[in-house]
């Protein structure tokens, strides 16, 4: 009958990033002031999942994370409804049938749930926002392009509505219609990539990414010269190391670009500080590795938090894993509350 609810289940993957998104542009339509490249994981990796319902009885739109109702009025979030409703709608008129028109006037109610901590630094908006406007997008029958209203709930979240290597073109219209993700390789095109999370504290980060890379645009001179000079010239060497499957050149752009993004939150200010001790000796760590063999067979890279995500390829895992072991035994408390564990990931769709 009409009032049997509509209900679709979808997940989405983190992505990590390469060359990091730092800096709006346009705080409203979520503009950034630097191209990004990312690495999607696997489906069944980390992720979230994300169940959306409508129904002809529904009062109003209703969310959970996490099994936890949340405000339904954050504006990020609105964004991401409205332009789901409004590309339904517009599609309508343009003669394209959709699955199911009735549903546009109904309410949703929406249940999304992380398989990994919240805000930690584990890029958990990215897979949340692509997950719920892909499976908004599946309840209302639209499809094509979503990367342009992913990117309105969260930046980052517009590459993970692609798998393998992803870039996030900044584009330079005012609108943002050319600020989107397209994929740079599939998952399949490399597969001996292997992705190690470290997760060095599952604590909420302090300083949130919306408000750190405010304060960063205005007052990091250095962030601008990264945008300006650093990253259009990195994101074409990262995007040929990834083609040509140059393993060393994309571990050292991604430690290097990682290491610029902690500078510039140190030139912001007041600083903002991510890595703790933990991420500072393994920082160390894979320097000392990586010149023990003088060859680049292991990267890290850190996003706004102090969990440690290492790239390195199939054949060195097991002797990295067990370096690391030495010298941070697993399960063990550490200073600031930290509980070591390391998990690999393939890069995926
Ligand atoms: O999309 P946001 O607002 O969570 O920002 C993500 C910022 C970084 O994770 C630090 C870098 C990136 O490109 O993912």
């Amino acid at each position: 009958s009409m009032d049997k609810p509509n209900i679709v289940t979808c997940t989405a993957p983190v992505n990590i990033a390469v060359i990091k998104y730092w800096g709006k542009r346009n705080e409203e339509l979520i503009l950034p002031i630097n191209s990004s490249l990312s690495v999607t994981l696997h489906q069944d990796q980390l992720k979230t999942t994300t169940t959306v319902a409508t129904s002809r009885s529904f009062q109003e739109d209703r969310i959970w994370l996490n099994g936890k109702e949340e405000d339904i009025t954050h504006p990020r979030l609105q964004s991401c409804l409205r332009e789901i409703r409004r590309l339904t709608r517009k599609r309508r008129n343009d003669g394209v049938p959709c699955l199911d028109l009735s549903c546009l006037s109904h309410k949703v109610r929406i249940c999304s749930v992380n398989n990994f901590p919240t805000a930690a630094g584990l890029a958990s908006s990215a897979a949340g926002f692509a997950c719920l406007v892909y499976t908004l997008a599946q309840v209302f029958g639209v499809e094509g392009e979503l990367s342009g209203i992913a990117r309105q709930g969260s930046g980052s979240a517009c590459r993970s509505m692609y798998g393998g290597f992803v870039q996030w073109i900044m584009g330079n219209q005012d609108d943002g219609k050319d600020s989107l993700a397209q994929q740079v390789e599939p998952e399949t095109h490399w597969p001996e990539l292997r992705v190690l999370v470290l997760v060095a504290s599952a604590e909420r980060k302090p300083v949130g990414s919306t408000s750190g890379m405010q304060t960063s645009v205005e007052t990091s001179c250095l962030l601008k010269h990264r945008a300006e000079s650093v990253v259009p010239g990195r994101m074409a060497e990262m995007i040929e190391a990834v083609q040509k499957k140059d393993f060393p050149t994309f571990a050292e752009l991604t430690m290097k670009d990682s290491n610029q993004f902690h500078a510039t939150c140190l030139d912001t200010y007041p600083p903002i500080f991510y890595l703790n001790s933990v991420s500072h000796q393994i920082i160390s760590l894979v320097h000392r590795y990586n010149g023990h063999y003088r060859d680049t067979r292991v990267a890290y890279t850190f996003d706004a938090g102090p969990n440690a995500v290492i790239f390195t390829l199939q054949q060195h895992v097991p002797e990295f894993v067990q370096v690391l072991k030495h010298f941070f035994p697993p399960e063990t408390k550490r200073e600031h509350d930290v509980i070591f564990s390391y998990v690999v990931f393939k890069a995926g769709p």
